[in-house]
């Protein structure tokens, strides 16, 4: 059965808002919610009560663990106020999803530390929702889901009034069956979510944080991830492509479908099928009976020509396929028609995992040059948006970045499309937690009752994107060291060789040697900073057949523009009040050397990894900055946001930056100087300057006057220093060579007092869909437009037009001004404003910045 393509383009668009195909209408689930957050227990409620209701809904995913069946009688909740129709909820708060209750602050909050970011994560949240059903939904011949991408956490759902089901892992994603209670008419869903103190390691956020989605469909139609794509045999000019289709049947009487796959090649620029584009390559249809109630699988295999094989750039490139996999059957009219639609977007691609070269990807070796993220996405928190996550994806590409590893849990499913489309590796990561916790409230409370089921669906949701290099089923557990950790280690690895025999697993370990049981049972050895220590060396001869990367490494810390005297003459030093940390102030030095005890500077694990060439690559800690974990400030009145990024919380980039950049992207010409060039405080004091480059040599000029030109000491370093120069105002000018040809130059200039505010925008025009973002960086400028590089004057956004300033940052791990604060001092002469267009809105917006004494700056952003 065949039909236009042109009814496959929205869906074939990452991170579109709806589409409907035949038989198949998945529409966003995210407008018009009430909300309530409450401190202490409102309804008498908790995962206790609910836990045998609940735990049923983990049954599709038990293969090894027996399944659950709910208690018989009605489940708890129905008589709580809030799931009534009845109940008048014009009190709550209007929003639309996703949210972050937590987000807006006030911080300090009572309970939560600084790890977790000090911000209201803890409590009891409730939403609630209208939802219209028409007639035809609720015929009987449908089936009606919710599909949550995530909701932190303890999710539980009640559909007028009856318990329908809940997930508590708030990084998981799962799927509701409304059918039973939808009703013609209006209908009341009422969602609970409850978050303990002392529940992450990190700002988890708290609420309906990712995108929610209502999928109707037939009663027979394909599964929730009821498609598993691999292609086990690949080379330029054919490739294998398998497709299993698991065909589910909720209906009341065994159905006869057809199922058919057709592939279809995604164009690169437009991210969507081209119009009228005829398939690569089909599967016939297969025709099978599905039992009332039962699921079947459909093993199809073609072979596609001259495939356009999925890698990354930018040695290759990231082509993609959709596979649109239909059912018919045959109606009450006698006429076979589409009864479901179903796309899956993969790639064709081989990885391989070679103990002593790394990383292959379709047989080419890729060094893995990645970072750790954590979830959040700076001043707007954890719900989860689509540019703000494509923004950092982009300034990570460009600093040559090509890996990412998703510490320490399921991504947003909107992440790996991006991944994917840009050609990111991801390293896709379980959990922080096995069965001992780290923290009162974390998984492990969970580990028992749900790590099968909350593994078996992470893997099925998440497996058919080309980007997921590796499974990574732990993060520093605290069982690393101990027989246990071989056991469940073990387990663990199983449950993810069934659901996906394609890949191989690895887990972050920080203290487990050689000789422990885990890293015998895991696939690849993955060391969080021991590699630095040496370890790489003796992991590598215990396990010669076992890939190893660095799945953490350096842990340097830095605040943005903020250099601190003396600096170590060492490439890497622990910091301490006398080196590398202001203690008064909470203050890091940005030179970039400094570490807590288990880290290491980048320049460091560059020298460690090139000691090891086995070693597949690293994760660096971090990307970006992240809300939480604080060190070494997480004490009491110390910082809210760390200081591990490369690019700190607002988007700026560190000076770090541009030493990963030339590691990462050698052939772009670089010099980076460091530090700035005002400190009227330090003339004839010795202010050291360094360059980063890939150069072979540099010379530095101090107001125009050689202070040397310097040869790159080895091929693992790319810091130039000149460690004596004394200052004075004027400038710094550096000279990068390459072959004996100048290759770059990079300058700083003293500013003069602050003078205007400069405003630049990342994008002149966004999209007026109430979701795309605009972020306006301010610069505090003297009367030459020089950043006034320890500028903090108080700036205040304003915006005309169809458009709203959603938050505002600097960078500053202890800046206490609330995130939706209009008003933010400048840090190290930056601030940033991040601003949404009003949805459905036309026409231009202008952001406006103001501070006392300084011309205002100003922007225009177009929306379309
Ligand atoms: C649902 O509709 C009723 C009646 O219009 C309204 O009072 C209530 O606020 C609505 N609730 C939500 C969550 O939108
Ligand atoms: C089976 O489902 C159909 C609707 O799909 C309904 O009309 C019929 O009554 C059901 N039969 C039984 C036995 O439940
Ligand atoms: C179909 O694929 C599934 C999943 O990969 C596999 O378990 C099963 O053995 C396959 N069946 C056949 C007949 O190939
Ligand atoms: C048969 O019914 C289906 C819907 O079930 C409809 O799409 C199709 O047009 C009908 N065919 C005929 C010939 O009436
Ligand atoms: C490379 O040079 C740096 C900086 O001088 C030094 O610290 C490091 O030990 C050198 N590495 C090797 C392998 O010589
Ligand atoms: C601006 O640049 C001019 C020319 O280089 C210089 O003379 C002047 O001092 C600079 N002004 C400031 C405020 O730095
Ligand atoms: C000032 O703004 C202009 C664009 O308006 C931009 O090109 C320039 O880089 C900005 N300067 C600074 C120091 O931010």
């Amino acid at each position: 059965m065949l039909f236009p393509v042109s009814s496959l383009l929205l869906l074939a668009i990452a991170g579109s808002a709806s589409a409907a195909t035949p038989g198949r209408d998945r529409s966003s689930l995210n407008a018009d919610w009430r909300f309530s957050r409450f401190t202490s227990n409102p309804d008498s409620l908790s995962y206790n009560t609910l836990r045998s209701w609940i735990l049923p809904q983990a049954n599709d995913f038990l293969v090894d663990g027996a399944k659950h069946t709910a208690p018989s009688g009605t489940a708890p909740g129905s008589n709580v106020a809030y799931v009534q129709a009845n109940f008048n909820d014009a009190g709550w708060q209007s929003l639309d999803l996703p949210h972050d209750w937590a987000i807006a602050g006030p911080w300090n909050a009572p309970g939560i530390s600084g790890g977790m970011g000090r911000l209201p994560t803890n409590g009891v949240g409730w939403y609630r929702k209208n939802l219209t059903a028409t007639a035809s939904d609720v015929d009987g011949t449908k089936s009606i889901f919710l599909d949550f991408d995530g909701a932190m956490s303890y999710a539980a759902v009640w559909l007028n009034g009856n318990l329908v089901g809940g997930w508590p892992y708030g990084y998981a994603s799962f799927r509701l069956d409304l059918t039973p209670y939808l009703k013609e008419g209006n209908n009341i869903l009422a969602v609970r979510l409850d978050n303990a103190v002392e529940n992450s390691r990190w700002y988890p956020g708290a609420g309906i944080y990712r995108n929610v989605w209502l999928v109707k469909v037939d009663k027979t139609h394909v599964a929730q991830y009821g498609t598993q794509i691999t292609t086990p045999s690949v080379s330029s000019s054919s490739a294998t492509v398998n497709v299993v289709v698991q065909v589910e049947n909720l209906g009341n009487a065994t159905r006869q479908v057809d199922v058919t796959t057709d592939i279809y090649e995604i164009d690169q620029s437009t991210n969507t099928v081209a119009s009228g584009a005829a398939a690569v390559a089909s599967i016939k249809p297969t025709t099978i009976s599905v039992g009332a109630g039962k699921k079947q699988a459909v093993n199809g295999s073609t072979a596609v020509a001259n495939p356009r094989l999925w890698g990354p750039p930018p040695a290759q490139t990231p082509n993609l396929y959709v596979a649109v996999t239909t059912l018919s059957a045959t109606g009450a009219n006698g006429t076979k028609t589409v009864i479901d639609t179903y796309e899956t977007r993969f790639g064709i691609r081989s990885i391989a995992y070679d103990p002593s070269k790394g990383l292959l990807v379709n047989g080419q070796h890729v060094y893995v040059q990645g970072v750790c993220n954590h979830l959040d996405q700076g001043a707007i928190g954890t719900a989860f948006n689509f540019r703000a996550t494509q923004r950092q994806l982009q300034t990570l590409q460009e600093m040559g970045a090509n890996a990412l590893r998703t510490s320490h849990n399921p991504p947003a499913p909107e992440l790996l499309d991006l991944a994917d489309t840009m050609g990111f590796l991801v390293l896709d990561e379980a959990f922080d937690c096995w069965s001992s916790g780290k923290v009162t409230n974390d998984y492990h409370l969970l580990y028992s009752d749900w790590h099968e089921a909350d593994l078996r669906a992470f893997i099925r949701r998440d497996r058919n994107h080309p980007s997921v290099i590796a499974w990574s089923i732990g993060n520093e557990v605290s069982e690393q060291s101990s027989s246990q950790g071989g056991s469940l280690g073990q387990q663990l690895q199983n449950i993810a060789h069934s659901e996906d025999p394609t890949r191989q697993c690895t887990t972050a370990m920080n203290a487990a040697g050689p000789t422990a049981a885990l890293p015998g049972v895991i696939d690849i050895i993955g060391l969080n900073y021991e590699g630095e220590t040496g370890a790489y060396g003796s992991f590598h001869s215990r396990f010669p057949n076992k890939m190893i990367w660095g799945t953490e490494t350096a842990s340097c810390i830095s605040s943005r523009g903020t250099y601190l005297f003396p600096v170590t003459s060492a490439n890497s030093a622990v910091y301490s009040t006398s080196g590398g940390a202001d203690g008064t102030h909470h203050y890091l030095s940005a030179y970039e050397l400094f570490t807590p005890g288990w880290g290491s500077s980048p320049d460091g694990v560059f020298a460690g990894q090139d000691r090891y060439p086995f070693v597949a690559g690293e994760f660096v800690w971090t990307g970006f900055d992240y809300i939480g974990e604080p060190t070494p400030y997480g004490g009491s009145g110390g910082a809210r946001s760390s200081y591990f990024g490369i690019v700190d919380l607002a988007g700026f980039r560190k000076d770090r930056f541009y030493l990963y950049q030339a590691r990462w992207r050698p052939d772009l010409p670089s010099a980076h100087i460091l530090p700035h060039w005002t400190w009227p405080d330090r003339v004839g004091q010795t202010t050291p300057v360094h360059v980063f480059s890939a150069a072979d040599e540099v010379e530095l000029f101090v107001n125009g006057a050689s202070a040397g030109r310097l040869k790159r000491p080895n091929a693992s370093t790319y810091r130039f220093r000149w460690d004596s120069v004394k200052y004075a105002p004027g400038s710094l000018r550096a000279v990068a060579y390459k072959d004996g040809k100048q290759w770059a130059v990079d300058e700083r200039r003293t500013a003069g007092d602050a003078a205007a505010l400069n405003v630049t925008v990342d994008r002149a025009a966004i999209a007026g869909d109430g979701k795309d973002l605009a972020y306006v960086s301010v610069a505090v400028v003297d009367a030459n437009g020089t950043v006034v590089p320890r500028a903090s004057n108080e700036v205040t956004f304003s915006v005309s037009g169809p458009g709203q300033l959603v938050a505002t940052d600097n960078g500053d791990p202890t800046d206490y001004t609330a995130f939706p604060s209009a008003a933010r001092k400048a840090f190290s002469g930056l601030a940033m404003g991040i601003v949404r267009a009003q949805k459905g809105q036309t026409g231009q917006v202008t952001v406006t910045a103001k501070a006392d004494g300084l011309a205002q700056g100003q922007v225009t952003i177009t929306l379309n």
